[in-house]
């Protein structure tokens, strides 16, 4: 049995590890302080090409943001429209050769989840033909929008990393929006399995020494 389970943990360990090599660690943040910073960076600097298809501007309110900032990124479309690119699929198709992809689930999609859209977004450097170019996706036809490889000062640098990071977690929030509710929930069924595992132990003892 015990050597099942080591196996079985080995085969995980090896999985959680495929595919992620090369990618930098984002520690996600959690605080209403970091979503609302990575909102604000997305709707000012992502929201022009990418749609959240599965967030409503409404929505954006839930967790504290300004009425008259979401009323400003909305424009003319009702609170509860679903997150849409400033871009029309011709134009970017013209631009890109490409539709930008929905963002909603893009932390879940790729393999390394949150740290590969972070490595993604800080990827960005100039080769030695003077052309920009991306460590993680190598042809992508994303422009370098944070600007990291435009850069060399340290200060900046931080900044930018600084900027990714709150967008990643904006993004994982937006990827799972009840996940904080269900670990919260977690902690009141835990709470409840043991204060239940009390009652029904001194109920045994109960009826054990009736019996003894
Ligand atoms: C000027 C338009 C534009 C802006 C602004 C923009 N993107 Fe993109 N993005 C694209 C295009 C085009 C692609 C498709 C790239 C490809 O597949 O070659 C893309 C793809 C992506 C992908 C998917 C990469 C993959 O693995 O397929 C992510 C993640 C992403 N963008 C995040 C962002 C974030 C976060 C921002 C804001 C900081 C942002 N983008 C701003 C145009 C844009």
């Amino acid at each position: 049995m015990k050597r099942h389970l080591l196996a079985i943990f080995v085969l995980f360990s090896i999985q959680a590890h495929a595919g992620e090599e090369g990618l930098s660690h984002v520690q996600v943040q959690t605080s209403l302080a970091a979503i609302q910073r990575g909102a604000e960076t997305f709707m000012g600097q992502c929201h022009s090409c990418h749609t959240l298809k599965y967030m409503h501007y409404g929505d954006l309110k839930h967790f504290g943001m300004d009425q008259h900032k979401v009323d400003e990124w909305r424009g003319d479309q009702a609170l509860d429209a679903v997150i849409s690119s400033q871009m029309s699929d011709e134009a970017a198709l013209q631009s890109f050769a490409k539709v930008p992809p929905d963002l909603s689930l893009m932390t879940k999609a790729r393999e390394g989840g949150p740290d590969y859209v972070y490595s993604y977004l800080l990827g960005y450097y100039t080769d030695k033909d003077g052309m920009t170019a991306n460590h993680v996706f190598p042809a992508t036809k994303m422009p370098d929008i944070l600007g990291g490889s435009m850069t060399s000062d340290a200060a900046q640098l931080e900044a930018i990393r600084k900027q990714a990071g709150d967008i990643v977690s904006f993004l994982t929030w937006v990827a799972d929006p009840h996940e904080q509710e269900r670990q919260r929930l977690g902690y009141y069924v835990l709470a409840y399995l043991m204060v239940l595992t009390v009652l029904l132990y001194l109920v045994k003892n109960r009826i054990w020494s009736r019996l003894k």
